[in-house]
């Protein structure tokens, strides 16, 4: 299979989608460039910090070496590579060196930064690296010697235009709606959209939002990460409550996700207010199906939850950061004394014959007095520290 995002790379600097600014400072850095100096590219996924290296070499029929760091790579074999790509060879056409997101080498391997500092200093030929962040500690040494360029997420309309574009040459007939979704969800990261894009194309002649449930389904498999854009971003409400659905993760945590990150999605205190007003109300039915264990709630809870995908104007800001809600660790630990108390109330109930349920309410509250009194009885009923210890809480 081959990946739309290699069959629609583009091919001249033409092609290239947003990235203006990055674009000109490049070549401008590219005119001026002196031994010694490094261009250092930034910024978020999928957005065309290597393409452009690419396509700039292929413009000036130059040669592009390069070496992605991420992959397991020790300091022996950055060396290798850097002590071939550095040096002029006498016939050799002009040549960019480009080392690809080196955020990746590790964190203890101080001799490949190093090692890349040397080649910056001695290189023949304009490097270029790679950085999402590069304001890491480790990359600081880098930094002296290399000039930032930033690179943003690719605006939605732009990325849905492409997405159009495409689906245009492969004779696609796609409702706007749909690509509009897609580019949304891809929260301006170019590559996973067309990824996405191919995904939902497969083996169809149409699109409609029906297609894009397939992508519900890949995200199962999907990390919360991937769980929570789909979720405020997809911009329906059926695509939100599919993913609600399907995803691997409890509806109860999911909440408890939406809730810690409405603050860091929305940017408006209207939007803020509207969405936990929203999310308020799926509580309603949360706090029903826990009481009563009345599970037909659960799907009022789902379906009012989903209404979050359409707080606020739609518009959502760059990348966001969710972060892990603080309660669902208190829910965990909870979750543990629960389990431990369920086993201890097991063991009650098998020394005194009756149910781990009666064992609970008819005899833990007197075993907590009787220990007091009987020294060395908890320790003859079998039981772990711990366990004596919920007793004693109890
Ligand atoms: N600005 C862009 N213009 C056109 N296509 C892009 C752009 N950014 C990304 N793409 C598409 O996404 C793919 C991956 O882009 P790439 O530059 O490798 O991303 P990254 O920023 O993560 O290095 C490209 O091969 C291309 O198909
Ligand atoms: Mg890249």
């Amino acid at each position: 299979m081959i990946l739309w995002t290699d069959k629609y790379k583009p091919k001249n600097s033409d092609g290239i989608i947003a990235q203006k600014k990055a674009l000109e400072q490049t070549r401008e850095w590219l005119g001026k460039w002196k031994k010694g100096r490094a261009l250092l590219f930034y910024g978020p996924p999928g957005v065309g910090k290597s393409l452009i290296p690419e396509v700039l070499a292929s413009e000036g029929n130059m040669e592009l070496m390069q070496l992605n760091a991420s992959e397991k790579r020790n300091t022996e074999q950055i060396e290798r590579f850097l002590h071939t790509a550095r040096t002029r060879s006498l016939f050799s056409r002009g040549k960019f060196i480009l080392l690809d997101e080196i955020d990746g080498i590790s964190g203890q391997d101080r001799g490949a930064v190093s090692s890349i500092i040397k080649l910056i200093k001695n290189s023949d030929y304009p490097v270029f690296l790679v950085a999402n962040d590069p304001y890491s500690a480790k990359l600081r040494p880098l930094r002296a010697y290399a000039e930032l360029v930033k690179f943003s997420r690719i605006p939605v309309p732009s990325v849905a235009k492409r997405l159009r574009e495409i689906c245009e040459k492969e004779g696609i007939k796609a409702e706007p709606d749909v690509l509009k979704n897609l580019a949304r969800w891809s929260q301006g990261d170019l590559r996973s959209a067309i990824t996405d894009l191919q995904m939902v194309c497969q083996g169809e002649k149409e699109i409609s939002p029906k297609n894009l449930e397939i992508l519900g389904f890949r995200e199962r498999e999907a990390g919360v990460f991937e769980i929570m854009p789909a979720i405020f971003r997809s911009g329906s409400i059926n695509a939100a409550r599919n993913m609600i659905k399907t995803a691997d993760k409890d509806p109860d945590e999911i909440f408890l996700w939406i809730e810690a990150n409405i603050q860091y999605e929305f940017r408006e205190p209207e939007e803020i207010a509207e969405a936990y007003d929203i999310l308020s109300k799926a509580d309603i039915f949360r706090g029903i199906v826990s009481r009563q264990q009345n599970w037909r709630f659960k799907g009022y809870m789902i379906d009012i939850m989903s209404g979050v995908s359409l707080a606020g104007n739609g518009e959502r800001h760059g990348w966001v950061k969710y972060q892990s809600p603080q309660k669902l660790f208190i829910l965990g630990s909870t979750k543990a004394k629960r389990a431990a108390m369920e086993s201890l109330c097991r063991k009650i109930g098998s020394v005194l014959h009756c149910s781990s349920r009666k064992a609970k309410e008819a005899y833990v509250p007197y075993l907590k007095i009787l220990m007091k009194k009987q020294k060395g009885l908890a320790e003859g009923l079998g039981l772990e520290p711990e366990e004596i210890e919920i007793i004693r809480k109890f």
